[in-house]
């Protein structure tokens, strides 16, 4: 078999073969394909779709790149969590504590910025020393600890995933059901989580634009859950405009710590208890969704959740001192507030453009394994449907130069638009 032929059937429309996408998948995984070709077929495969059957034995190859976790001797029900991507998602930083503090060990594996949207593994890494890198034996270890792991795929684990996601990040092959679906089931799989609560963002911010493809990721990612004999539960929620206020990796650290002490945007804070609830009814803590609300409201409320946090950053190499002073996190040089332009109703605070004028400040990568800037990005101080006066905050931007300053100024700028009459909240969640 030769990778090349592969890249050609798929760029004329053909249906791979178990054998092909596994050929493909271990030449990913063993270096033998080099990024060029992996590129030439993920771009393929986003043009030209997969069938069900395809993504799904694009998923297992992905999945038993590496090691596959069994959590069964380590935790009786493994609960996971996965987004799809947002800007300002900063959920898995909040749910995931909250969910360990009420008795249920939560092991993740989380992904880098992708595209315009973020990544938990990125802004964790802005508290300094923080490892992401970890061994099977140290997931393993640490799961029966402490209850918590939040660690990225590594060379045991979904290999072919960090790889196949790190060119897919600056190649323009995100926004593909087939890929996306498999990057996340994979990761899932060889977590060895027994069910998986999925949050599939829909919205300008979000990879699937409308609610059509986000029902259909859904569904396929269900379908291939339930095919490897997980539970799982997809939740499709909002993503037109930033979720929370905070976009950029050091900035949205701050806001989750802040929800951690019970403060926090009110959206992001129901958001979260909404996920963690679904995660402790399939973790069988309770059977009902409200009595999983109070459990999880209760662990923000006490502070076992933010506890929680402290022994995830402390495992894992972080400097703890920055989750108990967040003022110590990465702060950069140019911080700035803009006024609203004039008075009336937020009608829209266009997603995408944040996340992609947060990239371009620095919070993501242009290019393969770019450095990042932890501490640009910008806080958005209102919602669709907010009442504003001219004059006002309308956002924050933090920048460490001034030219791109400027640029991310008209962009977010461009972002906001108002109307005269009332324009109604955006939902945080629509299935
Ligand atoms: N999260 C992932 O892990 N992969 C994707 O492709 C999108 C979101």
């Amino acid at each position: 078999m030769r990778a090349v032929d592969i890249i050609i059937k798929k760029r004329d429309k053909g249906e791979l073969t178990r054998e092909e996408i596994r050929f493909f998948v271990n030449g990913i995984t063993t270096g033998r394909i080099p990024d060029y070709q992996t590129a030439a077929w993920a771009m393929a495969v986003l043009l030209n779709g997969m069938t069900p059957r395809e993504t799904t034995d694009l998923t297992l190859a992905i999945a038993q790149s590496g090691e596959v976790l069994d959590m069964s001797d380590v935790v009786k029900i493994a609960v996971d969590k996965h987004s799809t991507g947002g800007v300002g998602d900063k959920t898995s930083l909040v749910v995931l504590p909250a969910v360990a503090a009420c008795g249920l060990p939560v092991g993740k594996m989380s992904g880098r910025g992708l595209g315009f949207s973020g990544g938990t593994l990125d802004k964790l890494e802005s508290i300094p020393g923080y490892r992401v890198d970890l061994s099977t034996e140290e997931f393993e270890k640490q799961l029966k600890e402490i209850g918590l792991v939040l660690c990225g795929q590594s060379k045991d684990l979904a290999p072919a995933d960090g790889k196949l996601y790190a060119l897919r990040d600056v190649t323009g092959t995100v926004q593909s059901i087939p890929l996306i679906a498999s990057s996340v089931m994979s990761k899932k799989i060889a977590g060895g989580a027994h069910a998986v609560v999925l949050d599939v963002k829909v919205g300008n911010g979000a990879f699937m634009e409308n609610l059509k493809d986000a029902h259909e990721l859904a569904d396929l990612m269900v379908k291939i859950g339930q095919l490897a004999g997980r539970k799982v539960v997809a939740l499709i929620s909002d993503m037109n405009q930033p979720l929370g206020f905070a976009v950029g990796n050091a900035l949205e650290v701050r806001e989750a710590i802040d929800t951690l002490r019970g403060n926090g945007p009110a959206d992001f804070r129901e958001h979260c208890l909404h996920v963690a609830a679904h995660m402790l009814v399939l973790g069988e803590k309770t059977d009902s969704l409200e009595e999983a609300r109070t459990l999880a409201e209760k662990s923000i409320a006490d502070g076992s959740a933010l506890e929680k946090f402290r022994q995830l950053i402390i495992a894992q190499g972080g400097d703890v001192s920055y989750v108990d002073d967040p003022d110590k996190l990465p702060k950069a040089s140019l911080i700035k507030v803009v006024n609203a332009p004039r008075s009336g109703y937020l009608e829209q605070v266009r997603a995408r453009a944040v996340g992609e004028a947060s990239v371009a400040l620095g919070a993501g990568r242009a290019k393969k394994g770019d450095p990042l800037d932890y501490a640009v990005g910008f806080v958005i101080h209102h919602k669709v449907g907010d009442k504003i006066q001219e004059g006002e905050p309308l956002f924050t931007v933090h920048a460490n130069d001034e030219k791109k300053m400027e640029e991310a100024i008209a962009s977010v700028s461009a972002a906001h638009t108002f109307n005269d009459f009332p324009v109604p909240p955006l939902p945080l969640f629509y299935a």
